[in-house]
């Protein structure tokens, strides 16, 4: 399956859904279309049942994504900011944190404000050695508006968090993995390997577990939820599933499993 967008291009691999991120001239840089477009591609690889996980990453060898368009938004009073924001969040940020199926960042460069919060919002990062993360926001008399002053302190810690936020300093990807930023750091050649190593793990197990845990780990991070109760409640659902009882057959009968996905 190959979908032709002007800014994001997808390549379905093995069951993995690989969508690049394309503006290099402006270096990713995430305008109004750009997000449309994420947005529709990802709706769309939600409901393709042989699509098991997604690989968002920038193109070119420079940058993930260099942050939301700044251009765009530079002349916005405070309704258009306030309204920028919230369609983000739920156009891209929130919509990926709590997708059906695991999204990986693969950081492969720049990944600046809007750029490390969409590397946030997704299930995991990996990143290339040259990568550099940050949230520059306040140098432009703004503050991170898609999720970066919750996601960052939930990734890297608050005090970490607050020093990035307010001086706006960048992490090379060896800091960002010792933070706890970043799961895995490589050579700029072997970061969609690595990505697509772990994406084809997934596509080996439960879906149907798969998407309950990512429903469950989230629910601890939600103030309306507890997330043991959540556990408990989703924990007993799964007794009623295919997944289940084929993955406990296969491991009875020494065989693997194959998962029917529901
Ligand atoms: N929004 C819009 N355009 C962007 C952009 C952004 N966030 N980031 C980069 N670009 C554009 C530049 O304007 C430039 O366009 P031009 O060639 O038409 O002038 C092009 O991308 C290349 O960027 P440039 O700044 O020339 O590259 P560089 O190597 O000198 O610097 C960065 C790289 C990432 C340090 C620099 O582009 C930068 O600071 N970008 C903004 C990062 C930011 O503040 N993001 C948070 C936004 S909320």
């Amino acid at each position: 399956m190959t979908m032709t967008y002007e800014n994001v291009l997808t390549e379905l691999e093995n069951g993995v859904l690989i969508i690049t991120v394309n503006r290099p001239d402006k270096l990713n840089a995430l305008n109004n279309r750009t997000i449309e477009e994420l947005h529709e591609a990802l709706m769309e690889a939600e409901n393709e049942k042989d699509i098991r996980a997604i690989i968002i990453t920038g193109s070119g060898q420079k940058a993930f994504v260099a942050g939301a368009d700044i251009a765009e938004f530079s002349d916005f009073n405070i309704s258009q900011g306030r309204h920028l924001s919230a369609t983000g969040h739920f156009k891209i940020f929130n919509f990926i944190e709590n997708y059906s199926k695991p999204v990986i960042a693969a950081v492969n460069g720049f990944a600046l404000g809007g750029g490390l919060e969409l590397a946030m919002a997704c299930h995991m990062r990996l990143a290339s050695e040259n990568a550099k993360m940050g949230l520059p926001e306040v140098t432009l008399g703004v503050i991170p508006g898609y999720g970066g002053t919750q996601r960052l302190a939930q990734l890297v810690g608050k005090g970490k968090a607050f020093e990035m936020i307010v001086t706006a300093d960048m992490m090379n990807a060896e800091e960002a993995y010792k933070w706890g930023l970043v799961n895995y750091v490589t050579k700029q050649e072997d970061l969609l390997n690595k990505c697509k190593e772990i994406a084809a793990k997934i596509s080996l197990r439960s879906g149907v577990a798969i998407k309950t845990a990512i429903k469950v780990i989230n629910a601890g991070y939600n103030k309306q939820e507890n997330g043991y109760e959540v556990e408990i409640e989703e924990f007993g659902k799964m007794f009623g599933t295919a997944d289940f009882k084929e993955g406990v057959k296969a491991f009875l009968e020494k065989r693997k499993a194959n998962f029917p996905g529901n």
